[in-house]
C-alpha cells in the first residue's frame, strides 16, 4: 500500500546558519503559536477532498527548527489529524530538533504529544567547527540530546555535515565513529554544499573557505559508507543511512514519487488530482503565507498539472537516488522508456545493477559517483 504522507513546515531559527538556504527566518517578534497552528488546519482543511480516505503514513515536522514549536501545538495538530483522517496503525511521526539545552527538555512533552521519531540536527561532533557553522550548541550538548532522545523515541536520526572546509579524512573518520558510537538508528550525512545567496558562498567566493576537492569528497563519501556498514546501517539513499527497519517512511515516499500534503510557508505537494499528478508550491514568506490563508484558506502560488515527462524524470530521479533503485514496470507505466543498449552498457561496466528478479535497476557502489551521468543516459528522448 502507497505511503500518504503529511509535511508540516515551522519556517524560524533562533539564528540563520553560514550555510543554510531552507526557507527559515529569523524572527525579531515572539511567534504567536496559536494562531499559528489555527493557520496550519485551516490550510489542511483545503485539502479534506484531497485527502478523504486515503490512509496517512506519515507525518513530518520540518523547518526551519520545529523544536521551537511548544508541544502542546504540535499534540494538538496531531489530535485534529487523527480525528479527521485515517492513519496506519505504524504511523512515523518525525520532528526535526535542534540540540540545545532548551529543546531537550521539551522532548518529553514532544513524545507525549505523539512524536515518535526525531531528527537531531547535531552537524558536527567538533566544538571548533560547530562554531565555523554557526551553531549555537556544542558537541557535549548533541550528545546529551540524543541521549535523551534515545530515551523517548522509537527512532533517532542525526544529520551531520561533513567535507567542511579544511577537514582532514582522518577527523572525519573519527568523528564517524563517534557519532555511530551512540544510540542512533539512523544517520543523515550530508557533504557540506555551497548554496546560493548564504553566506558561505560570499565567503567560498572570497576564497575564505578551502573545500576538500572532488578526490578526497569522493574518497569520503567511500569511506562513510565503509564505516555506516561495519555498524550495520545500511546506505539506502544517497546521504541516509539507517538500521534495518528504521529506514525514514516519509523520505522514502518522496523518493518513490509517492502522495503528499505539504503545509506551512514553501511547503510542497504532490497529489492525485482528478487522477492527474499535481504539483503545489505554497507562499515562502511566512507573512504573505498567513495573509493569504486568512483570505483564500490556502497559500498556492503554483499549482501544475505534470505532464507525462516531468512525472517520469521525477521517477527516475528520485528513485535512482535510492538504493532499491527504480521499478522498470511503475517507469513504464508511467509513459517513460528506457535506453536498454545504454542500460545494458553501464550493467556490463559495473555502473549499473539489475534486482534478481530483473524487475529494477540501481547505481552500483562503483557507479555512484557518476550518478548524475548515469541517470542523464538511461534514459530513452
Ligand atoms: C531543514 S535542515 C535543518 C534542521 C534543523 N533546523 C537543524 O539545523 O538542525 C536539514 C538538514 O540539512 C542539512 N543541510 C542544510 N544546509 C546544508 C548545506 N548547505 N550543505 C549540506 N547539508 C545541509 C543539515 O544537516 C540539516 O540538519
Ligand atoms: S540549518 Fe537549521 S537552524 Fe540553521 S538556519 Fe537552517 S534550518 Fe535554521
Amino acid at each position: 500500500m502507497p505511503n500518504f504522507g503529511i509535511y508540516v513546515h515551522w519556517p524560524f531559527c533562533l539564528s540563520k546558519c553560514p550555510y543554510c538556504d531552507f526557507n527559515s527566518h529569523v524572527s525579531r517578534q515572539s511567534i504567536d503559536q496559536l494562531n499559528y497552528l489555527r493557520l496550519l488546519k485551516k490550510e489542511l482543511d483545503s485539502y479534506s477532498e484531497i485527502i478523504g480516505n486515503k490512509i496517512i503514513g506519515s507525518i513530518f515536522f520540518g523547518g526551519g527548527t520545529p523544536s521551537l514549536m511548544e508541544p502542546n501545538i504540535v499534540g494538538n495538530l496531531l489530535d485534529y489529524i487523527s480525528k479527521q483522517y485515517k492513519t496506519k496503525q505504524a504511523l512515523e511521526i518525525t520532528l526535526e530538533a535542534n540540540p540545545t539545552s532548551v529543546e531537550q527538555n521539551k522532548f518529553i512533552a514532544y513524545s507525549s504529544a505523539g512524536i515518535n521519531r526525531v531528527s537531531v540536527g547535531v552537524q558536527s561532533l567538533n566544538d571548533v567547527d560547530l562554531k565555523r557553522l554557526g551553531r549555537n550548541h556544542t558537541a557535549n550538548e548533541a550528545i546529551k540530546a540524543i541521549d535523551i532522545a534515545s530515551n523517548n523515541f522509537d527512532s533517532v536520526s542525526i544529520d551531520l555535515i561533513y567535507c567542511r572546509p579544511d577537514q582532514k579524512e582522518t577527523d572525519w573518520e573519527k568523528e564517524l565513529h563517534k557519532a555511530l558510537n551512540l544510540s542512533t538508528q539512523h544517520l543523515s550525512l550530508y557533504q557540506l554544499t555551497i548554496e546560493p545567496k548564504t553566506v558561505y558562498e560570499k565567503l567560498f567566493k572570497a576564497g575564505k573557505l578551502k573545500l576538500p576537492d572532488e578526490y578526497t569528497s569522493a574518497k569520503l563519501y567511500q569511506m562513510t559508507e565503509d564505516i555506516c556498514e561495519e555498524f550495520d546501517l545500511h546506505k539506502y539513499e544517497i546521504s541516509n543511512f539507517a538500521k534495518n527497519g528504521h529506514q525514514c517512511q516519509h523520505n522514502l515516499n518522496y523518493w518513490h514519487s509517492g502522495e503528499w500534503v505539504g503545509i506551512g510557508p514553501g511547503a510542497h505537494s504532490r497529489i492525485s488530482k482528478n487522477m492527474k499528478r499535481t504539483a503545489i508550491i505554497n507562499e515562502y514568506d511566512p507573512q504573505k503565507w498567513s495573509t493569504m490563508i486568512i483570505k483564500n484558506g490556502n497559500s498556492m502560488i503554483e499549482e501544475e498539472i505534470l505532464t507525462t515527462e516531468q512525472n517520469c524524470d521525477e521517477y527516475l530521479l528520485m528513485s535512482m537516488r535510492t538504493t532499491e533503485g527504480m521499478k522498470i514496470k511503475r517507469y513504464n507505466s508511467l509513459g517513460g522508456k528506457l535506453n536498454k543498449v545504454k542500460v545494458d552498457e553501464f550493467i556490463n561496466d559495473g555502473f549499473l545493477e539489475k534486482s534478481n528478479n530483473g524487475d529494477s535497476i540501481n547505481i552500483s557502489r562503483k557507479g555512484s559517483m557518476l550518478s548524475d551521468m548515469i541517470i542523464a543516459n538511461i534514459a530513452s528522448q
